[in-house]
């Protein structure tokens, strides 16, 4: 099995029964193997529905999805969900089965030994920030973002080559929620899966997405591309609205002073503000708003001084 794969959805309409209004209409566009692609927009939109495609929970009545080329209606559902891992927001651990029993579920399909088993348990559990010693704790001592964690573990434990995420993140409280971010994208990082993660949170796409898939109500695809090119260019007015008018300064979020083109620093007096090489531009423009000034300097972990960045070095980067 390929380490990650393609996806290719091909002028996919789907109707439930009984609706007048198609929930996913004429969708087509494609993810180029280990991308992490983040579907969002507004509730109702069809996001949760296109992930059920994927996986076939539920049917489509025209066009195709391929997987690393081969149409997924060719394909077993039982094998296909097997290299698939699948997390939703609740996750749905068994609650009389430890943690690393759940983990297991899909390798004790696969007829994995029980070593092989025992250890990879222990390999997901540090992978996803827990300790391997909790492997026989049950889900109901572990907290919701521990719980997420755990989901996570279970859906990559067969080294799946997609990964489906359904706002795993929606009922966590905001800083967790932020600390799994993170540690997502790190994961991800690491493990280089194709991912499809759905979100109706424009923050979250913004921040996870090496590319974004809007949808509009009905399920039509309003716009697909990388965070920058959408906030620098959003399709159409539907998309300028969804991703609000803080476009530039959401642009800004996605630069660090450390990696922008910095000028000589200047004459600078003891209140001329610093930060750190990991500092957003959108952030050093912040502090030079809040401190009346053009220009910050930049300086490394030990203290040096890297160089300048003025408020026309970030407009420039916009301009770019
Ligand atoms: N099982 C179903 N039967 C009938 N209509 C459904 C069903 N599931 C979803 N829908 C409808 O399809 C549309 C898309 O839903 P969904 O894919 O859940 O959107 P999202 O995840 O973006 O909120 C909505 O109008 C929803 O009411
Ligand atoms: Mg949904």
């Amino acid at each position: 099995m390929a380490p990650a794969a393609e996806i290719v959805f091909d002028r996919v309409t789907k109707r439930y029964a009984g609706r007048d209004a198609a929930a996913l209409q004429d969708l087509s566009f494609e993810i180029p193997a280990g991308t992490f692609c983040v579907l969002v927009g507004p509730s109702g939109g069809g996001k949760t529905t296109a992930l059920k495609l994927v996986n076939r929970l539920v049917p489509f009545d025209s066009g195709d999805i391929r997987i690393d080329g081969r149409s997924i209606r060719d394909l077993a559902p039982v094998e296909l969900r097997r290299g698939i891992g699948y997390v939703i927001q609740q996750v749905g651990l068994f609650p009389h089965m430890t943690v690393g029993a759940n983990i297991e579920t899909v390798p004790r399909l696969l007829g994995w030994s029980r070593e092989r088993r025992a250890a990879r348990v222990a390999e997901l559990l540090a992978l996803v920030g827990l300790d391997p010693a909790d492997a026989g704790r049950y889900p109901a001592e572990f907290s919701g973002g521990q719980r997420q964690r755990v989901g996570l573990a279970r859906a990559l434990a067969a080294d799946p080559p997609l990964l489906l995420m359904d706002e795993p993140f929606g009922a966590l409280d905001p800083i967790t929620r932020h600390r799994l971010q993170i540690e997502v994208r790190r994961l991800h990082r690491e493990v280089a899966k194709t991912v499809i993660f759905v979100t109706h949170d424009i923050d979250e796409a913004i921040m996870m997405g090496d590319r974004i898939a809007i949808l509009r109500e009905g399920g039509v695809l309003a716009q697909y591309d990388t965070p920058d090119a959408i906030l620098a260019h959003p399709a159409d007015d539907f998309v300028a609205a969804f991703i609000g008018e803080d476009r530039a300064l959401r642009r800004l979020a996605l630069h660090r002073v450390g990696d922008v083109p910095l000028g000589p620093v200047r004459g600078q007096t003891p209140d001329t503000p610093r930060v750190a090489m990991s500092t957003t531009v959108r952030n050093a423009v912040s502090l030079m708003v809040e401190t009346g000034r053009d220009a910050v300097v930049v300086v490394a972990d030990d203290g040096a001084e890297c160089g300048e960045l003025t408020l026309a070095d970030a407009t420039r980067l916009l301009a770019a």
